[in-house]
């Protein structure tokens, strides 16, 4: 054994930069070539099973298959409850229900704890001669003074096992994480993208609900004002035909149709430019084409079928119109929804806290421009604070929750008039004074 002091220097070396199967295997190699014995092997240990598994098993210089084995009866039990072992000879006499000792012609045992940080034996470290032991108490040092080292490997590799296992898990519940936010996102999407057809549609419906009460009367008009025409036509020729029909009184019923009449085709062609106004708006108010509209005569008609709502809420809209054609290339679509959104908006809001006595106005202003149209709405309302306006064009941003507000108007206004219609959008308001959108757009 003069070797060892020659090689335990080296042994550290090599020992310097190896960790895990490498460490356990150079480490047992070396030490069964400095002890000269004929199996020397690492193993931790199962408490709950009772058995014991090899990490690193050394015979004749070379590396063998690890294999576990059951701690009943045999010296190395008596290792796992913090014992060193040394039997330099005899074992089998020792431990006679040891088969697998016996059956490989044990002779010799040295067998040394190895504790962790916590000082429960987690393994061993054990020496087997197939004959007598002559320098038991020095093997038994040796294996103590490397014995703090393996345990110490034995932890760092488990407790990297259990880091890497988190890793996957933590991984594995990040991925999980992930895919469930990008569902939900995905829903949002949707469920905005559904708003904001819902919204659209619901100005549609607004404005439909408001055209037909409108409608309603001048036809009830008509209705009666024919029935009364068929009334008096009647009685003229019953008359005639009894022969009491006086000239007073031809001449009178004349004069009664002819008013009836002239109040019934009033009513009837205000019913037809209702219809007429609506159609322009309502029609296709889903759809991207593109058209040339006369904005003179274009936007009164939009005025017009928004008008019936804003009557019901006593707020007067009017137009100001530059006195020549407007020829402008634009989807209408888009545009009498931007308009119209913002105009409910202020029948909306404008007029919230305004006193009774105030005359509510809408004003509606088209001027041109050499590179465009401006479109100006104003109201005369109670404004806009600043703050409001920070987030009023954000989706779901309302003051009305709870009160018919959806918070889709304006930030629908502004995608519109930003992307489809490739213009710009601009707020004035001041408190007592009212707001004003301006939308400039260009020509195409
Ligand atoms: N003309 C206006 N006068 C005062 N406040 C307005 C006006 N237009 C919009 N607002 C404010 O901007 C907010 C956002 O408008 P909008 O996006 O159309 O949502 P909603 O009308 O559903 O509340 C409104 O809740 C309101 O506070
Ligand atoms: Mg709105």
């Amino acid at each position: 054994m003069n070797s060892f002091e020659q090689y335990l220097p080296q042994i550290i070396k090599s020992l310097k930069a190896t960790y895990g199967a490498d460490f356990f295997n150079s480490l047992t190699l070396q030490l069964n070539q400095v002890i000269g014995a004929d199996y020397t092997f690492i193993a931790k240990l199962d408490a709950q099973r009772n058995t014991s598994q090899t990490i690193s098993l050394v015979s004749d210089g070379e590396i063998l298959d690890n294999f576990e084995y059951s701690l009943h009866d045999t010296p190395c039990a008596d290792v796992s409850g913090n014992a060193v072992c040394i039997h330099p000879e005899n074992i089998a006499v020792l431990y006679p229900n040891d088969l697998l000792l016996i059956e490989m012609g044990i002779e010799g045992y040295i067998g040394t704890p190895l504790q962790d940080s916590a000082g429960c034996v987690t393994g061993i470290v054990v020496a087997l001669y197939k004959h007598k032991i002559k320098n038991a108490d020095f093997i038994a040092s040796l294996f103590e003074l490397f014995s703090g080292r393996i345990s110490a490997e034995i932890e760092r590799e488990e407790k990297q096992q259990q880091l890497t296992k988190l890793n996957a898990t933590l991984e594995e519940k990040v991925k999980l994480r992930t895919a469930e936010l990008s569902d939900s996102i995905e829903n949002l999407l949707f469920t905005q993208d559904q708003l904001i057809e819902q919204e659209k549609m619901a100005s549609l419906g607004g404005l439909v609900a408001g055209v037909a009460h409108e409608i309603n009367t001048p036809l009830g008009v008509a209705v009666l004002s024919s029935s009364i025409i068929k009334e008096t036509l009647l009685k003229l020729s019953a008359d005639l035909e009894k022969n009491t029909l006086s000239k007073y009184e031809l001449q009178h019923g004349l004069q009664k149709i002819k008013k009836i009449e002239q109040a019934m085709s009033q009513n009837l062609s205000k019913a037809a430019t209702l219809v007429k106004n609506f159609k322009q708006v309502a029609v296709d108010s889903n759809s991207d084409d593109l058209a040339t509209l006369d904005l003179i005569r274009w936007l009164p008609g939009l005025v017009a079928s928004l008008k019936p709502t804003l009557n019901n809420q006593n707020i007067n809209i009017t137009t100001k119109l530059p006195n020549k054609k407007v020829s402008f290339v634009t989807c209408p679509a888009h545009l009498s929804q931007v308009i119209s959104n913002i105009v409910s908006n202020c029948a909306m809001h404008a007029f919230d806290q305004c006193q009774e006595t105030l005359i509510r106005q809408i004003q509606i202003t088209l001027k041109t421009k050499s590179s465009g149209i401006s479109l100006s709405i104003s109201d005369n309302g109670m404004g806009i604070t600043k703050d409001i306006q920070r987030h009023m064009f954000e989706p779901f941003y309302t003051t009305k929750r709870g009160k018919g507000g959806t918070g889709l108007g304006l930030s629908i206004v502004n995608n519109i008039v930003k992307g489809a219609l490739n213009g710009e959008l601009m707020v004035r308001s001041s408190a007592e004074q009212g707001t004003t959108f301006e939308i400039l757009l260009p020509y195409r």
